[in-house]
């Protein structure tokens, strides 16, 4: 089974992950759990240059960099993990593709739909879990309380978080675009909720869904 999570920088996904994680494997799950992009050697080194803040690189090299760490991803590690049956957890998969480079850069979504079906081999998340919040929250959340445009007090933003408040108005509209288009897949999720009741939210709706595959 393919888990996907979504949503801007800052939603909160890492913290529901590792709650996720913990609930399933306490429950005997064999589970594994992955981000993009990254996740095999050649993946990880494509993550480092398409975030490190100092290159500067065009919208369609970045497609083509995301789409590289996902063929790696996927032909090394979802495809044999889903045959071995593991529950697959992933933290960003081709929606992100779809919202960034699509909604957020400006690339023609029917180009992006070719590549992701390059890049994905067809595989397509079982459910996918939105964290909706709206950038400027996001952000505060992430990085400074007090400014934006951004005083980091916590990190350095990466490359993709230098791309300024607007830029990541347009991924939110996509992802709501995209959520749209592909309603029974996805559950959206008030990311300003408490982590736990996050959580209780999560775990009640895949038990809802796939009762043979997980824990009652
Ligand atoms: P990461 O530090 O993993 O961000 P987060 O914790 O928010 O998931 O960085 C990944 C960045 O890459 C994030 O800004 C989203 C962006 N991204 C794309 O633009 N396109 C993609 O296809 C993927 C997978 C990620």
């Amino acid at each position: 089974m393919l888990i996907t999570f979504e949503g801007i920088d800052g939603a909160g996904k890492s913290t529901q992950i590792k709650k996720l994680v913990s609930f399933l494997t306490s429950a005997n799950c064999e589970v594994i759990t992955l981000r993009e992009p990254g996740g095999t050697e050649v993946a990880e080194k494509i993550r480092n240059i398409l975030l490190e803040s100092r290159h500067d690189i065009s919208p369609t090299g970045e497609l083509l960099l995301f789409s590289a760490s996902r063929a790696e991803l996927v032909r090394e590690v979802i495809e044999p993990a889903l045959k071995a049956r593991k529950i697959v957890i992933l933290d960003r998969f081709f929606d992100s593709t779809t919202a960034y480079q699509g909604y957020g850069r400006g690339i023609d979504l029917k180009v992006l739909e070719s590549i992701i079906s390059i890049s994905t081999c067809g595989i397509t998340p079982d459910i996918t879990f939105y964290l909706d919040i709206v950038p400027e929250v996001a952000f505060g959340r992430k990085f400074s309380k007090t400014s934006l445009p951004l005083v980091f007090d916590q990190s350095e933003p990466d490359r993709m978080e230098s791309s300024g408040i607007e830029f990541f108005k347009n991924v939110r509209q996509g992802y709501l675009e995209i959520i749209r288009l592909n309603e029974e897949r996805f559950v959206i999720i008030d990311a300003l909720l408490p982590a736990n009741a996050i959580h209780h939210k999560i775990t009640a709706v895949l038990k809802e869904r796939f009762p043979l595959e997980l824990p009652s």
